[in-house]
């Protein structure tokens, strides 16, 4: 009795394992009211998804018109479960709906998808099929791979600013997004698996793009599809939407801590045009220039608080009021001043180092202090 022959015994894992079944599918939609679109979507995936790949359906709704009222409605001809998920405080925006989504999913499958019927609902099978097939954890419907292509993406405009953000994300997570041609699409198969919900942080529209750079699934593929035309009303992106995809691409790329002094760096560097400007702008009108410097300084300051908070700092500022914060944070900028001083005397009177680079040390000094102190004492983790 040596060896086993697989599947001999009629061991139902292996077996399994041999013919991939296709198992079973949640839809996840977002619906920002989209009551005219609801009943459409519904008849599709009906006509869609054959009778053996279980399904059910989730909308994670942020609606202000009937939208729930309409999907409850129309779930009555479906022969699928559909379950209507209303969230009273939006967190998160499109982001957030999909994070809820995907913990309140029961399959080992997740697709998600718009509420529009921009997103084919012909291609939820494939897509699942494909996943199974090449033991993928996350299978990206594309519109940048051959047979793909964005014909709802309405207007040269958008086309433009899809085209750039597109590019702008992939050269930032090089890595990450390797396989990935779309990281913009919002149309996608996950595995349950795969999800890693609590370290997510859902920020606007591009959860593929968070998904893949934080839960990082380990297999990816790509199915192409033809982005369709809306079928009514209009999107709900917004020139906030962009802003806030800004916001987002700076978080992703921050998360580490090497990553975000670099952030910090950048930042500070940024502060020197406030400060030359004040300073001009004080000299100009009659100031000494010590005292304006001092003034300018604090300009410069304010530029370089703003900017951290918003794109470094974002999920850590609960812990102190923000008037507890500015004061921290100005005081440590201004003990960086106030040290650079003392600390180029001490390198070159008891080093003996030249003047260029006794100051170029203590720059580099008091920048990791005046960071490191930022983290500790102004944004606790
Ligand atoms: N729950 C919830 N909350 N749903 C939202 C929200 C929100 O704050 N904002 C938008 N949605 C829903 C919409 O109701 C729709 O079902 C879906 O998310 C997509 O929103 P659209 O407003 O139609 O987006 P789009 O067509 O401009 O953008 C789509 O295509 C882009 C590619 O060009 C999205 O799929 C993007 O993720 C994708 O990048
Ligand atoms: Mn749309």
């Amino acid at each position: 009795h040596e060896h086993t022959v697989p599947g001999e015994l009629g061991d139902p894992v292996v077996q399994a394992a041999e013919v991939p079944e296709p198992g079973a599918v949640t839809i996840v939609v977002p619906t920002f009211n989209e009551s005219a679109n609801v009943r459409r979507l519904l008849h599709l995936i009906t006509e869609s998804v054959p009778a053996r790949l279980p399904c059910e359906v989730v909308f994670v709704d942020d609606s202000t018109d009937d939208t729930p009222e309409v999907i409850r409605a129309a779930a009555e001809d479906c022969p699928f479960p559909v379950t209507v998920l209303h969230r009273d405080e939006p967190v998160g925006g499109l982001g957030g709906a999909v994070v809820e989504g995907l913990r309140a999913a029961g399959s080992d499958w997740i697709v998600v998808m718009d509420g529009d019927c921009q997103h084919p609902p012909s291609l939820v099978p494939e897509l699942v099929a494909t996943g199974e097939r090449a033991h993928a954890g996350l299978v990206v419907a594309s519109r940048y791979i051959k047979g793909g292509s964005r014909a709802g993406l309405a207007g040269s405009y958008r086309v433009a600013v899809s085209r750039g953000a597109t590019w702008l994300t992939k050269s930032l997570f090089p890595r990450r997004l390797h396989g990935i041609s779309d990281p913009m699409s919002g149309f996608f198969a996950i595995r349950r698996s795969a999800v890693t919900a609590d370290v997510l942080k859902p920020l606007g529209y591009k959860i593929l793009l968070e998904l893949a750079v934080r839960s990082r699934p380990r297999q990816v593929t790509e199915v192409p599809f033809v982005f369709q035309d809306r079928f009514a009303g209009e999107s709900k992106s917004s020139a906030q939407e962009g802003l806030r995809f800004l916001r987002h691409l700076v978080g992703l790329r921050t998360a580490s801590p090497v990553a975000r002094m670099v952030g910090f760096g950048l930042i500070g560097a940024t502060g020197f045009v406030p400060n030359l400007l004040a300073l001009g702008a004080l000299t100009a009108a009659g100031m000494h220039y010590v005292p304006a410097e001092i003034l300018a300084n604090q300009f410069g300051v304010a530029w370089n608080f703003l900017l951290i908070e918003h794109l470094l700092f974002r999920d850590r500022r609960s812990h102190r009021r923000w008037w507890d914060r500015v004061g921290r944070f100005a005081l440590l900028a201004n003990a960086d001043l106030v040290l650079r001083i003392p600390l180029i005397a001490l390198f070159v009177d008891r080093f003996g180092m030249g003047a260029l680079s006794a100051t170029a040390l203590a720059l580099v000094t008091t920048f990791v202090l005046r960071f490191v102190g930022t983290e500790a004492l102004v944004y606790l983790p």
